[in-house]
């Protein structure tokens, strides 16, 4: 496997320690979902102007991005631009394409040579001209690879994902392909942008919000949430390790009964710990 280079830095021995660590004591998730939030904050606390914490949070993206693929996230999906991001001012929504569109071409080529996916969902079709082009030619360039899938929301909200889906089945209904009896979650979930995505096992959402913003939800149904008071310009690969070591504390019990083995099992090795 190629060497991750996505940064120009140096991967240092520490972190190379922090991440066997952090993949030795548990499960990683393999879909992780990120809310980015507080780029506008972090700018005035600054003093300076919003779209400076959006160029601040394109760093953030590539850290994390690296990050996901050197600890072995399968799905890494990032609500990028909401449907509602449109209703910002035009100078505002006019440097997040640019911004989009600068760094796709200085990052296609890293994501292809580090065997990463770049996919979207969302209302493509509401971009500019050039950012559908720049987006087109970097999922190309990347569809065949495998390591990780980077998933882009771009003007993607959870209504409209479940709207599109219903339009969908009701249509296959109406044209007598589809008995409505059929329909379950399932099939819902196969209808959805996502289909191809397994749900998100975490939902990270930066600068202390405790809100969903329309993001993945029907998707969302069982994963566990994080949320940090750390604005998306500061959420680095640390800051990620925090959330993940959060996860791996969880029980996830899917609506089902807490398991009386796997409680004996954390009772066991508490005891072992606290003796050792
Ligand atoms: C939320 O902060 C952030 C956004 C609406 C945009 C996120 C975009 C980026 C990080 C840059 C572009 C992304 C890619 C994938 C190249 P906010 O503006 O809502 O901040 P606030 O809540 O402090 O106002």
């Amino acid at each position: 496997m190629k060497p991750i280079s996505l940064t120009n830095k140096k991967q240092d021995e520490k972190d190379k320690e922090k991440q066997a660590c952090l993949m030795g004591s548990g499960e990683v998730p393999a879909h992780i979902a990120i809310i980015m939030d507080g780029n506008g904050r972090w700018a005035k606390s600054r003093g300076n102007i919003r779209s400076f914490g959006h160029k601040a949070g394109v760093d953030s993206v590539r850290d994390i991005t690296e990050a996901c693929a050197q600890i072995g996230v399968r799905y890494l999906t990032l609500y990028a631009f909401s449907t509602e991001n449109w209703r910002r001012p035009q100078t505002e929504v006019n440097a997040l394409m640019r911004l989009l569109v600068r760094s796709l071409r200085k990052e296609a080529e890293n994501l292809n040579e580090n065997n990463i996916k770049l996919v979207t969902i969302g209302q493509i079709g509401r971009f500019p001209a050039t950012c559908q082009q720049e987006l087109k030619e970097a999922m190309e360039l990347t569809k065949n690879n495998d390591r990780l899938h980077l998933c882009l929301a771009l003007s993607y909200s959870g209504r409209w994902d479940i709207t599109e889906a219903v339009k969908k089945l009701t249509q296959q209904a109406k044209e007598g392909k589809l008995n409505p009896e059929e329909i379950n979650d399932q099939l819902i979930s196969a209808h959805l942008s996502t289909a191809e995505i397994p749900d998100p096992d975490l939902i990270i959402r930066t600068s202390g919000e405790y809100r969903i913003s329309n993001f993945l939800l029907w998707q969302l149904a069982y994963s566990e949430l994080y949320i940090t008071e750390t604005y998306w310009p500061d959420f680095r690969r640390d800051e990620l390790y925090k959330a993940i070591q959060a996860y791996q504390k969880r029980e996830r019990r899917f609506g089902k009964v807490f398991d009386n083995n796997t409680h004996k099992k954390k009772a066991d090795s508490y005891v072992q710990e606290l003796t050792s």
